[in-house]
């Protein structure tokens, strides 16, 4: 597999030009985090086109990538409120939606809009090829505290499996976004956790399989590979997040990259298993 020259590649060019190297049917996951259509400064001009433009160019690039992944693949797509609604409407039209997911950027309280209520998540549509979808969800469940596990000491309870493996993660994801001094941080405006993409990979690609990423950014889904043993491409178009990556690269490699323990990168919520019902009880998952 290490013959392909495109394979465990980070390309510095256009993604769009780059989908020509890629043969239809290689790929098990595609992680796709492009610019939201909101202005952000990456450095050129990607993210400052107008919605129609915008909307445009999103539907020409899921036209080149979506032939890439193969009949158990599937695809993660990050955005946000303002047009997620067109785009999954585009995205339903050539695949089968299986979640949204919210992520909630645990965004402190502080004054914001007057108008509206504060947009304090990121939308993240998750859809498959075909129905014969890849999805682990053993490599993802969440344990059980031993307080819970003996809570939950009736009847309907014991022996039940899923006690002992853990619960299925919800579809509101609670991950702080990256500060200035996380030890994770690269030099990138908008990198994404790397929980949350470990999560996506580590569910939805099987482990040696292949991961495409058509906008790395600072490389988070480079690295989520690379700790999880998954193969990967990767395209960015700014050459100085270019390099940014290969030196992450590099420090996975060599041993000197400092990972968060896992328990303390999800935060509780919406993801713990009895979640307050609001009257005062928990509910029964
Ligand atoms: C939202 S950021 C990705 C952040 C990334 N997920 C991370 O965690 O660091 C989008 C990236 O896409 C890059 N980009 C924009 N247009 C591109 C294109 N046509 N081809 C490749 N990269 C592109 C931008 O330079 C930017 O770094």
């Amino acid at each position: 597999m290490n013959q392909l020259p495109w394979l465990d590649q980070v390309l510095q060019m256009d993604a769009l030009a780059g989908m020509n190297l890629i043969p239809d049917q290689s790929i098990d996951l595609v992680v796709a985090d492009p610019p939201y259509g909101l202005g952000k400064d990456y450095g050129n001009d990607s993210d400052k086109q107008s919605p129609t433009e915008f909307l445009n160019w999103t539907e020409t690039w899921l036209s080149l990538v979506l032939p890439k992944i193969k009949v158990t693949g599937s695809l993660y797509l990050f955005t946000t409120w303002r047009y997620s609604p067109e785009i999954f409407v585009f995205l339903k039209s050539q695949m089968s939606m299986i979640n949204e997911i919210i992520w909630d950027r645990r965004v402190p309280s502080m004054g914001g809009s007057t108008r509206k209520y504060s947009s304090v998540h990121d939308t993240i549509g998750f859809f498959a090829k075909t129905k014969e979808y890849y999805f682990d969800l053993d490599a993802v469940r969440i344990p059980y505290d031993e307080a819970t596990k003996k809570a939950r000491t009736r009847s309907i309870f014991v022996g039940k499996k899923w006690l002992e493996v853990g619960y299925n993660p919800k579809d509101v994801w609670t991950v702080s976004r990256l500060h200035r001094q996380h030890p994770e941080r690269e030099n990138h405006p908008t990198q994404k956790p790397l929980a949350i993409v470990e999560r996506m990979v580590k569910a939805s690609c099987p482990k040696q399989g292949v991961v495409l990423d058509p906008f790395a950014g600072s490389g988070t889904t480079v690295a989520a590979c690379l700790l999880n043993q998954r193969h990967y491409v990767a395209f960015e178009i700014n050459p100085d997040y270019h390099r940014t990556i290969l030196n992450r690269v590099e420090r996975i490699k060599t041993g000197g990259y400092e990972v968060m323990p896992v328990a303390n990168r999800f935060h509780q919520g919406a993801e713990e298993p009895g979640y307050s019902n609001g009257c005062g009880q928990l509910s029964l998952l």
